[in-house]
């Protein structure tokens, strides 16, 4: 055999000891399922697709299963006030439980993740109905945040066994929502570096950039985030822990009502931002806002860009670039009661950064909004 090939081959493999192909996906854990139901599909554009609760024989809790694109969310209530769900949701608020990964082999990533430091959370179960089989397992990440591993390859039915589809009269418009971009975690102070080791060690991730106080602070408040990154780069978890500054920053007013480390904000791609972000307004979505000085100089810092800056300033979102290309970006305001969770559209031009050049402005914006809450 060609010695260069075999070289070859055996890098790849060093390269991704943990193969994932990709976000299976995420499940809030919520005080009002039908409710959030509804919002996601009313404000997101989201279809809801599947269903389980007392009609389907699940006794404890109700799970509603939003699609759109390669997007699904699932959304949980608790059905009593002593099950864990609802014990989740007094803590935390509505918030993610789970970032879930869609592997080949569930048992093997399991055990694998256990071998190399992850604390479990549920041992491998395989789950089966008529419509096929799924095997799933899981592990512990910061917080109360878990990892499922979800295997799907026996499995044709509507989410997963124990589902129905759901039927609905109402069809919601689609706003050209494609995938989950990156997911971002808000973990303790002195906790990012434990958590970008965990993994690096447990799944195998790489360490893509590094930002620290420097890159991400305001005349009052920074932070410092580390990206990491799966082998096939289709999951990216940027991992951001509060650095000192003068006044709370925006990951301490997290992590004080959240109760803890959990994920911040999820960030969604689009091919065509002006017409999301148009529609998601139209739909009653809030977002931050700069202020309409960040576009009297946003194209000598970026660059000649093919949207009309016009359209972009209306709309209020973002621009950056870096050695590959450019990116739009636009943060919505948290989407629950407490300021915790919230999104990021994303169009990406070329870029594969996350917009460090918008940072101050975006930064001063989350201010404002803290100011307004009394939290700064
Ligand atoms: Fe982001």
């Amino acid at each position: 055999m060609n010695s260069d090939l075999l070289a070859q081959d055996t890098s790849n493999e060093i390269q991704d000891t943990f193969p994932i192909n990709g976000t299976d996906h995420i499940e809030f854990y919520v005080g009002n399922a039908k409710q959030s139901a509804m919002y996601y599909m009313a404000a997101f554009g989201y279809e809801i697709v599947a269903y389980q609760g007392p009609e389907t024989g699940e006794r404890t809790k109700v799970s509603y299963v939003l699609q759109q694109n390669k997007i699904r969310l699932v959304l949980t209530a608790a059905l009593s006030p002593d099950d864990p769900i609802a014990k989740h949701v007094a803590a935390h608020g509505d918030g993610v439980k789970v970032l879930a990964l869609w592997v080949d082999d569930a048992k093997e990533a399991f055990e694998k993740a256990v071998e190399r430091g992850a604390k479990p959370a549920f041992e491998p179960e395989t789950v089966e109905d008529s419509t096929g089989k799924i095997v799933r397992s899981a592990i512990h990440t910061y917080g109360e945040t878990i990892h499922t591993f979800v295997e799907r390859k026996d499995y044709n039915g509507a989410f997963m066994p124990g589902y129905e589809p759901f039927v609905s009269k109402r069809k919601p418009s689609p706003v050209g929502l494609q995938y989950v971009d990156h997911c971002v975690g808000n973990v303790e102070l002195g906790g990012m570096n434990k958590w970008v080791e965990f993994y690096q060690d447990v799944l195998g991730f790489k360490l893509l950039v590094t930002f620290d106080d420097k890159d991400i602070s305001t005349e009052y408040t920074a932070l410092m985030s580390k990206v990491v990154s799966n082998g096939n780069g289709y999951i990216k978890f940027p991992i951001n822990e509060p650095a000192a500054g003068l006044k709370k920053s925006q990951i301490e007013e997290y992590l004080d009502f959240y109760r803890g480390a959990g994920v911040q904000h999820i960030a969604i791609a689009t091919n065509n931002i002006i017409e999301t972000v148009d529609n998601l307004r139209a739909n009653g979505v809030d977002f931050l806002r700069v202020p309409d000085t960040y576009y009297d100089t946003v194209l000598e810092r970026v660059g000649g860009i093919q949207e009309d800056l016009a359209e972009l300033k209306r709309l209020n979102i973002l621009i950056d670039r870096d050695e590959e290309g450019y990116l739009l970006q636009i943060f919505t305001k948290p989407v629950q009661d407490r300021p915790t969770v919230f999104y990021e559209i994303i169009q990406r031009r070329g870029a594969k950064s996350f917009g460090k050049g918008n940072f101050k402005a975006l930064f001063e914006a989350i201010e404002r909004e803290q100011e307004l809450r009394g939290t700064l």
